[in-house]
This record gives C-alpha cells, structure tokens and sequence, in this order.
C-alpha cells in the first residue's frame, strides 16, 4: 500500500512486543479491504504509558491494542470503558473516540468467537478451568456471562481460586464457579469435561511440561483448550490427545481478539471467509 496523508495509524502498546504477531492480522486486513491503514507495534517503558496513550491522542491514531503488562494500568487514562472490560479489570483495545480512548477487552470474546468456530460451546456446559491468574480470571468470567452451569476453577494457590471464584460469582450473580486445589483434581466428579488450560505452565520456553502430567486426569477431558500457541502444540494437548479428546491451541483466539479490534476500530464486520484468510496466513508465518 502507498502511506499518504489519508493514512490511519493503529498500533500496539506493551513491553515486550518485537514477537507480536498483531501486525500481520492487521494489515492483512487492511490489505484484503483496501483500507488505507497501518498498524505498528510500539515498545513502551512502564513509566510512559499514560503519556504515550495521551500522545496516540494526540497524534489522531484511530486505536491501539494493549498487551502485557499494561492491560490494567491503561485503563487509568481512558475517557469510557465497556462494561465487560471493566469487570474483567482489563483493557487490549483502545477506540478512539470524542475526547480520549475508549477501552475494550476483545481477549474474551475472542476466545469466545474462536471456540464457537471450531463447535465448542460453553452454555450449559461443565467446564473445568486450569489457573487463577490474569487469563484464567476473564476466561471465569466469559464461561459465568455465556451461563457455563459449573466451573470447576483448579489452581495451585487455594486462596488465588477462591478469591476470583469470589470476585466472578459476586460480579455476574452466578453460582458458578467452584474453587479447588489443583492437586485435588482427583476429587473431580467421574465424567467428561471441557478443559481451559489457562496457566503459564508450558509456555515457551517451558514447553516439556504441563501443569497436570497424571494421565487419570486426561481421562476426564473430551476437549482440551490451551490459551497458549506458544508452542503451537503444548504438552497439556499432547496428554488430552493420548487419552482419546480433541485439543485446540490459543492461535485462534489471537486471531478473533484481532478481528474484533479491526471490527472496533473500522466499524465494520469481518466475515468469516475473511477471518479464515488471515488466520492461513497466520499459519504459513509460523509454519503449522
Ligand atoms: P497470566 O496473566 O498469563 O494469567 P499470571 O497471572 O502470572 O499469568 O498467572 C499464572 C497462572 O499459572 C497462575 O494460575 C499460576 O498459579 P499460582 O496462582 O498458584 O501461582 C499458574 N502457574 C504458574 N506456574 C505454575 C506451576 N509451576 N504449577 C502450577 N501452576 C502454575
């Protein structure tokens, strides 16, 4: 594409980004639709977060993403924040708007398009989730908003599962969410369930291990969703494989938190050919 004085500029905000993948989806997109943008990722320094917001302003960007470790402390300089964002407690995407940024979180509901597209539904569901961190507190949330009916919420610190099982059942007026020790997976009810691998356990460059290595507790899982695509194919999916379930990586969810920002920004919607488009690309990137 030629840049000229029409182009719009969206970027990306964190500390590290030199790996974002963000920029491929974006100005793929921009390319299939003809859209005179570009998208570009900015290294920020913790102290300079507020004021490169403020300078995005400032320089008419249409919007940003947000990555780690900024994904709540950027929510401090905003003019409006979506109500699922704020009860999450964390923003990826700015819109630019009258005044300032509004914030929004597409992790969520990009999970949430991703899992719809490969048929795995959470309504109705009794689904057992893997950690209490950052991740897996919004994943609590998606599965509460979309009426899982159980969430068995597994985390190696007791008190960090009891604590966002508090917090998500409290927020949504759901029932929901039942904390556990991870070690006592053993207590699990006998049946097949979804399985969120929400944890950081298994990520490159700690990709040999998994954060549960007992195969009984495999045999518990008919789908198995890792939040991680780095590696493209984890541990955690290996063992839900080799005792019978389907197992699905992260990939796709990066893809639809993508999609939903370029949808934000551009006020459009992305069709599903196209979604599949950029997602082949994604794929030839990085080689699977
Ligand atoms: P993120 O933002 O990716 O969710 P995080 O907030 O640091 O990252 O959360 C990491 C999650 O992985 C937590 O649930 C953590 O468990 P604790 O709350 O007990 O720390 C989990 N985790 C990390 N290393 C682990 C390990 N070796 N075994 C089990 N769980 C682990």
């Amino acid at each position: 594409m030629t840049i000229d004085g029409y182009t719009r500029t969206c970027g990306l905000i964190g500390n590290p980004v030199e790996h974002t993948l963000s920029p491929l989806i974006h100005n793929t997109l921009a390319k299939k639709f003809s859209h005179n943008l570009v998208y570009v990722p900015f290294h920020v320094d913790e102290e300079k977060i507020q004021a490169a917001v403020e300078g995005a302003y400032a320089l008419n960007l249409l919007g940003l993403n947000v990555t780690v470790p900024y994904k709540s402390q950027v929510m401090e300089g905003l003019v409006q924040i979506d109500e699922l964002a704020e009860k999450i407690g964390a923003v990826n995407t700015l819109v630019r708007m009258e005044g300032g940024f509004k914030g929004y979180n597409t992790d969520m509901p990009g999970l949430y398009r991703a899992m719809s597209s490969e048929g795995i539904q959470i309504e109705g569901q009794e689904i057992i989730l893997l950690g209490a961190g950052g991740a897996a507190r919004a994943v609590a949330f998606l599965c509460a908003a979309k009426n899982a009916s159980k969430v068995y919420l597994l985390n190696r610190s007791i008190e960090k599962a009891q604590a966002v099982a508090g917090e998500v059942n409290a927020k949504t007026g759901k029932n929901v969410i039942y904390p556990m020790a991870l070690s006592d997976y053993h207590q699990l009810p006998d049946q097949k369930f979804l399985a969120i691998q929400a944890t950081s356990v298994g990520l490159y460059p700690d990709t040999e291990r998994a954060v549960i290595e007992d195969e009984a507790f495999y045999h518990k899982i008919h789908t198995g969703y890792d939040l991680i695509y780095k590696p493209f194919h984890t541990r955690f999916m290996q063992h839900v494989k080799e005792q019978g379930g389907k197992a699905y990586h992260g990939l796709k969810m990066l893809l639809y938190q993508g999609i939903i920002a370029y949808e934000l920004w551009n006020d459009i919607a992305v069709p599903e050919e196209m979604a599949a488009a950029v997602y082949e690309v994604l794929k030839e990137k990085i080689g699977i």
